[in-house]
């Protein structure tokens, strides 16, 4: 890995080759400056005795499949954290592996490898949630620029909100901390070595969410792994976010009490959200692009005296706990997690819906910091948090700050957040940027991170805000057999995985173009409004007298 593209003549543009082996439509690409060395099939066959030999006596080959050209490929519902098969792919041989990490427990993980389009380049995707399963639909995207693709199942099986299998089970959290994502990236070098005939070339990684996680905890914990890791809204910050995520859900707990907001009112806050704090970025268009510039006054949305219509303004207690959702949490005094953003309340539903906090918090205290199952949210407290920060669990938590070994392998690291993200605060990516940036000399030389207003988490928009990129998992989001970003097929202006290879290869750092079609998550309704997506601290700024969806009236600016 990491070499140098000595001769980068161009043999063909892989985007050629992609379309011909049963790419979706579209542009196809046409963009010369992707180009890259594509590799002739493979002269071995797509079964197990072709790996036998070389794997060591911890891994075995589980399954291969010579898949054909057009047709779909994965495990399906038996894939209950991944169920979704991606569709007309390439040809590739699919092989997966099973790996013994330890005396009690195991990992899988699965491998494309394109049989007639290889560009050369190794790629793995992360997973999401606490899901244990092999995404096989981001490893079908992946195939589709060429990249031999791989994800690992993490260790255990389960879906994403779904802990119990953490329970006494320190080899599965360690799996799923680090220990599979690694083990399986070296492993799967290898098998693209011996089928190619030839390494990687290059090695990228891409994942949102704990695929975030994935990405920043292989570059602070093995940087040699990737040249390129592409990280969305990072679930970095482990210990710290899952136990915030049950001292939230508390704040509007219990669902019948007085302080409760219920969903209904969730659309109320964020209408009153857009109408104080959207024209402070210097265009009144429903995004809230700087939120940090609004001191959202909530007691506005206070019910007055006579005539309450309840559906539409909070009692004081309700407006009490909007307050406590929006601020930053400090248990016993000490700076803990950042709150979430205001333009957010669209996925307020996800974990403050219910009528106890989202699993992804309790369970991550219950099954893995206090291993013990009769525990439940009614007995947080405070020191949670910090036992949780103590223990780490697994080892998950990706808060190595200094970043330096990782740049000085030449690795180079693209993190993008959505500001209207109800999952994980948007400031988290802020907080990890900040404090990256003081432990790492240069850190913006090889690290940048994009923030992307009006977008939720890892995908999708409310407010007809420009959300697509084909950032990791975007392109699932749009079917099961979509390529890029429709449309704009292979330009890294609208491709993060692209810019980002442009970046390691090529020296240019990223400039990203976001898009919104009519029907937000359908480009066949066509483009509504494309924006420069700005690295932070940097943000997408309107000339004041363009056309607002034209992303030629917007320049980056501090
Ligand atoms: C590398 O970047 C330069 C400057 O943006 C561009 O002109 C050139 O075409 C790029 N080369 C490749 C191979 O992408
Ligand atoms: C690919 O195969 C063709 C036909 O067999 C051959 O002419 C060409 O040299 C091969 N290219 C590479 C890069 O191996
Ligand atoms: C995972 O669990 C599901 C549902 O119980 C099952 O159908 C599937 O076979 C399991 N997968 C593996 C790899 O064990
Ligand atoms: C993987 O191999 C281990 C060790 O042989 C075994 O216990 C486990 O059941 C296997 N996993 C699957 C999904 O077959
Ligand atoms: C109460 O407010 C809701 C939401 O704004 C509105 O749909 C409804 O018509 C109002 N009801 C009355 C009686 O005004
Ligand atoms: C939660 O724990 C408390 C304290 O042990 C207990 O009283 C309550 O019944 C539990 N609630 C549920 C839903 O298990
Ligand atoms: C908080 O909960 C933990 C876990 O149950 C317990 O060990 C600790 O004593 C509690 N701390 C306080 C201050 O109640
Ligand atoms: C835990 O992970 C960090 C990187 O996030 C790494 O520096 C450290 O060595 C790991 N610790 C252990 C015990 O594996």
């Amino acid at each position: 890995m990491k070499k140098n593209m000595a001769n980068l003549a161009a043999i063909a543009t892989i985007l050629s080759g992609v379309a011909r082996a049963g790419g979706p439509g579209g542009k196809g690409g046409g963009n010369g400056r992707w180009h890259s060395h594509v590799k002739n099939a493979s002269k071995l066959s797509c079964e197990a005795a072709t790996f036998a030999d070389m794997l060591p006596g911890s891994a075995s080959i589980e399954k291969t499949a010579l898949v054909e050209s057009g047709s779909e490929y994965g495990e399906g519902a038996a894939d209950i954290g991944f169920p979704t098969n991606p569709t007309n792919l390439p040809g590739l041989c699919a092989i997966t592996v099973n790996v013994t990490s330890s005396e009690t427990s195991s990992y899988r993980f699965g491998l494309f490898l394109p049989t007639d389009s290889w560009n050369s380049r190794f790629l793995t995707v992360g997973n999401s949630g606490f899901a244990g399963g092999i995404n096989w639909l981001d490893m079908g995207s992946g195939v589709r620029y060429g990249f031999a693709s791989m994800s690992t199942d993490t260790g255990h099986n389960s879906t994403a909100g779904d802990l119990t299998w953490a329970v006494n089970s320190p080899g599965q959290r360690t799996d799923f901390g680090w220990r599979a994502m690694h083990g399986s990236v070296m492993l799967a070098k290898e098998m693209v070595e011996l089928y190619y005939g030839t390494c990687a070339e290059y090695a990228y990684y891409a994942g949102c969410s704990t695929g975030g996680r994935q990405g920043l905890k292989e570059a602070e914990m093995f940087p040699d792994d990737f040249d390129g890791v592409l990280a969305g809204a990072p679930a970095w910050w482990t210990s710290h976010l899952q136990t915030w995520t049950t001292k939230l859900g508390a704040y509007n707990l219990p669902a019948g009490a007085e302080n409760h907001i219920p969903t209904e009112l969730f659309d109320v806050i964020e209408a009153e959200a857009i109408k104080q704090c959207d024209s402070l970025d210097g265009l009144q268009d429903g995004i809230i692009s700087s939120p940090e510039l609004c001191d959202f006054d909530t007691s506005a949305l206070l019910c007055g005296s006579g005539d309450i219509n309840t559906s539409s303004c909070l009692t004081e207690a309700q407006v009490e706990t909007a307050n406590n959702v929006y601020a930053d949490y400090y248990p016993e005094g000490e700076f803990g997690f950042p709150g979430l953003s205001i333009s957010s309340e669209w996925e307020w539903h996800v974990l403050l819906g219910g009528d106890t906090p989202s699993s992804l918090g309790d369970g991550y205290t219950q099954y893995m910091v206090l291993n013990d199952p009769s525990w439940n949210w009614t007995q947080y407290n405070d020191s949670i948090l910090w036992i949780a920060d103590e223990m780490d669990p697994g080892n998950m938590t990706a808060d190595k700050y200094d970043l330096s070994e990782f740049k000085a392998t030449g690795g180079k690291a693209l993190l993008y957040h959505g500001m209207s993200d109800g999952y994980i605060s948007t400031g988290s990516s802020t907080y990890f940027y900040e404090q990256a940036s003081a432990a790492t000399e240069g850190l913006s030389d090889f690290l940048k991170l994009f923030l992307v207003p009006g977008m939720g988490h890892c995908a999708s928009t409310a407010t007809d805000a420009p959300w697509y990129f084909a950032g990791a998992g975007q392109t699932g989001r749009l079917g099961t057999d979509v390529f890029s970003t429709p449309g704009f097929e292979a330009d890294p202006m609208y491709d993060a995985l692209m810019a980002l290879v442009e970046w390691v290869e090529n020296g240019s750092e990223p400039e990203l173009i976001a898009t919104t079609w009519e029907e937000s998550m359908d480009p066949s309704s066509g483009v509504l409004r494309q924006r420069p997506l700005c690295a932070y601290p940097q943000k997408a700024i309107y000339d004041g007298k363009g056309d607002v969806d034209s992303v030629d009236s917007w320049s980056c600016q501090e």
